[in-house]
This record gives C-alpha cells, structure tokens and sequence, in this order.
C-alpha cells in the first residue's frame, strides 16, 4: 500500500517552496530514475538537460507561458528527443553494450543490422516521434521515484517547444525538446495540493477480456 500511498500523495505541484532545494542525493537519485527507465532496444534516444541557471530558467519561464514552476522549483528537467537516429549513434550503442557485457562485437552485428533496419524502416518525423515516446517512459519513472522519495514534481509540456530548443541550443545538437519537470518541495501556499485526485473509476478505465 505505501506505493499507492505515495502516488495519491504526488499531484502536479504549481507552486514551489522557493527556499528548499533538492540534495545532491536527491538529485542523483532522481537522475538515476530516468537513467534506468526501459526503451525500446535500450537505445535512450534522448537526452536531459537540467536547467540550473536562473537566467536561462527566467527565459525558459517566459517561453512557459510563465509557469511560475520553472523558476519557483528547486530544479527544472527538460527532456529532449533526437531529431533522427543516426547509423553512428547506433554504433555507439552496441559498442558500449559489447563493452559492458563484455560481448565481442561481432556476436552483436545481427543485433546491430536488425535496429539499423527497424530505424530504416520509419520516416524522419516518425522516428523523433518514437524518440519522443522513450522519453515519457522516462518522465513516468522520474514521477514515480520523486514520489516515492516524497520530492514534488510538475511535468509539464505548456511551452513553446520551439523557443526552449533557441534557449538551450538543441537544434544543433539533433535534439528537440518534448517535454519537461519541475523539481523541489511544495509550497504551502499551493491550494492544488490539498484538491482531491479526480480519477476514472477503474472499471472504466479496464476491460478485462
Ligand atoms: C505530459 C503532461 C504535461 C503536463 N503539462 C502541464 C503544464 O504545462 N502545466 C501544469 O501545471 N500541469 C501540467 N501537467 C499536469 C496535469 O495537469 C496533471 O498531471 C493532471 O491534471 C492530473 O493531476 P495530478 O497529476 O495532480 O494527479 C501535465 C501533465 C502531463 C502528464
């Protein structure tokens, strides 16, 4: 019961208590949970950019229909997708699966070819989107963890995408970003926090065949 505990006790935190700030444990934790989140093959093609500069958080603010999350949190999480996943990136990746499990890279050349060719097989625009899709996986799991460490979290995608991706020079980095999270403790003052959790009845939400 206490994960269930922990999920009715998380909501998405407006205000932020501006004077308590996330531990460096805490932050690595939260960092872990993303990094251990499942992707499709394992291939992360994401990346996470943590917004700590209070002038770059101010003008991500404004680019957030200022949100007062993004500059009132400990911490801000912007998750950004490739663009397009290159033959090299691929390379990289069963290179450090070789490395790690300590597999010849030539037991992994099957491997290898079946994701080059799964990646083939999509247009540009439908791979950013399956990116995009491997990175809320990982927003989910960063949730779940900074409930169960009881750290308050906002994901949040009311931002101009366009304008974060300028701020944060992704564009040329093959990134775009999709999605983001606040981090840090709630203020009292947040009156959401004290709002009951509206949820579907579970029976509506599954059918059972
Ligand atoms: C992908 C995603 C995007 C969201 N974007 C915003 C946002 O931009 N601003 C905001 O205040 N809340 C945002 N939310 C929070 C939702 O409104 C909130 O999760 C929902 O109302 C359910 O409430 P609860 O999370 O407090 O239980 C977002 C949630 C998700 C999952």
């Amino acid at each position: 019961m206490e994960i269930i505990n922990n999920l009715q006790w998380r909501y998405a935190t407006k205000r932020f208590d501006t004077e308590k700030k996330l531990s460096k444990q805490q932050l690595d934790l939260l960092l872990q949970s993303i990094n251990l989140a499942a992707t499709s093959y394992g291939l992360q093609p994401f990346e996470l950019i943590v917004a700590e500069d209070s002038s770059i958080r101010g003008q991500l603010g404004e680019a957030a229909n200022n949100q007062k999350q993004v500059t009132e949190a400990s911490h801000v999480f912007v998750f950004a997708a490739k663009t397009d996943i290159s033959n090299e990136y691929i390379n990289s990746f069963v290179e450090r699966i070789s490395e790690v499990r300590k597999i010849p890279l030539s037991e992994l050349a099957d491997f290898r070819t079946k994701l080059i060719n799964s990646m083939a097989s999509k247009s540009k625009e439908d791979r950013f989107q399956w990116a995009a899709r491997q990175a809320y996986i990982s927003l989910g799991f960063l949730l779940s963890a900074a409930a169960m460490e009881k750290i308050d979290a906002c994901p949040m995608e009311g931002f101009d995408r366009n304008r974060f991706d300028e701020i944060l020079g992704l564009k040329e980095k093959g990134l775009a970003s999709v999605v983001m999270a606040t981090l840090g403790f709630r203020s009292p003052e947040d009156k959401y926090s004290t709002l009951a959790k509206v949820r579907m009845p579970l029976d509506r939400l599954v059918t059972v065949v």
